[in-house]
């Protein structure tokens, strides 16, 4: 059985305070980072997964792939057995809707929702309130990307873009994937209809940038800018995050959590 009491004492899981004026919510932010294709066998991982989720790893033959279906799986349950109160990642499920979008499965029918990414050496998952919808997305700088990347860039987000090229506009392209998935459209929508209204200079001491959307006004990101991967969170406009600052001190390796194994 893996135990998320366990889990929660790595530093890969971080619970979030969701403000609003009409009250408070949580959030939990798991992340693991780990090259996609060694996570591809890896038992600590599989044992995370329902026997429906066992067969579909099964099928991915692409080591790469079946890494990181692992590894977002098991940042997804991890991220929402707290909120569960869940102390056996199996019992969790997560399936993919018709769009590809993570669903949860849970016998409690506790109404939450995860959004996950995974990128060639990391995954993460937000896990939240179903009623405080939210997105994830990571990538890890790739100056091999960039020009692929800067080419969906509005002339705003370019200009905004110019002053740290790799990094800003790998921040404005996990941002307009997070609130892809919030939409359910994923990549197939316009892209200029997710571009990012640029933001104010990033706060670098904290290693975060808070920005909103050019079109889709209601929601926002906040990015983290961790050594590993710069990761964008999009939710609704209005809700305050706090808890995020500790995602710079996290470094979460499956191998200092090696006390995830089932027993
Ligand atoms: C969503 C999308 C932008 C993610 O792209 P990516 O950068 O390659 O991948 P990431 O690792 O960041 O995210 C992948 C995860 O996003 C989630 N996801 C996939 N499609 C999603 C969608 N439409 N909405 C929300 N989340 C989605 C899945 O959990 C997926 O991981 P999994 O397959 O292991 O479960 C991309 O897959 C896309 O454009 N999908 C749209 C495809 C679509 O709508 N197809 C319709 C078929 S009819």
């Amino acid at each position: 059985m893996l135990l998320p009491e366990q889990l929660s004492s790595t530093r890969g899981l971080l619970s979030l305070e969701l403000e609003r004026e009409e009250g408070r919510e949580r959030a939990v932010l798991a992340c693991l980072f780990q090259p996609g294709t060694d996570a591809a066998d890896d038992a600590r991982l599989r044992a995370a997964l329902s026997p429906e989720e066992a067969a579909v790893a099964a099928r991915y033959q692409l080591p790469r792939r079946r890494g990181s279906y692992l590894m977002g799986r098991y940042c997804a349950k991890a991220a929402l057995a707290p909120l569960l109160g869940e102390n056996d990642l199996r019992r969790i499920g997560i399936h993919a809707g018709v769009f590809g979008q993570p669903l949860v499965r849970h016998r409690s029918g506790a109404p939450f929702g995860v959004s996950l990414t995974h990128w060639d050496t990391g995954a993460a998952a937000i896990a939240f309130p179903d009623g405080h919808p939210m997105g994830i997305d990571g990538e890890s700088p790739n100056p091999d990307r960039l020009h692929t990347m800067s080419l969906s860039l509005s002339p705003e987000e370019a200009r905004w873009a110019a002053r740290s090229p790799l990094l800003r506009t790998t921040a404005a392209w996990t941002a307009r994937e997070a609130l892809s998935k919030v939409l359910r459209c994923g990549l197939m929508a316009p892209l200029e209809f997710l571009a990012i209204a640029p933001p104010a200079e990033a706060d670098g001491n904290r290693g975060i940038l808070e920005g909103n959307y050019a079109h889709f006004t209601q929601y926002r990101f906040v990015t983290l800018f961790h050594q590993q991967a710069v990761l964008s969170l999009c939710l609704p406009r209005r809700s305050r995050i706090t808890g995020v600052e500790a995602i710079a001190a996290v470094e979460a390796q499956v191998e200092s959590s090696a006390r995830l194994e089932s027993a």
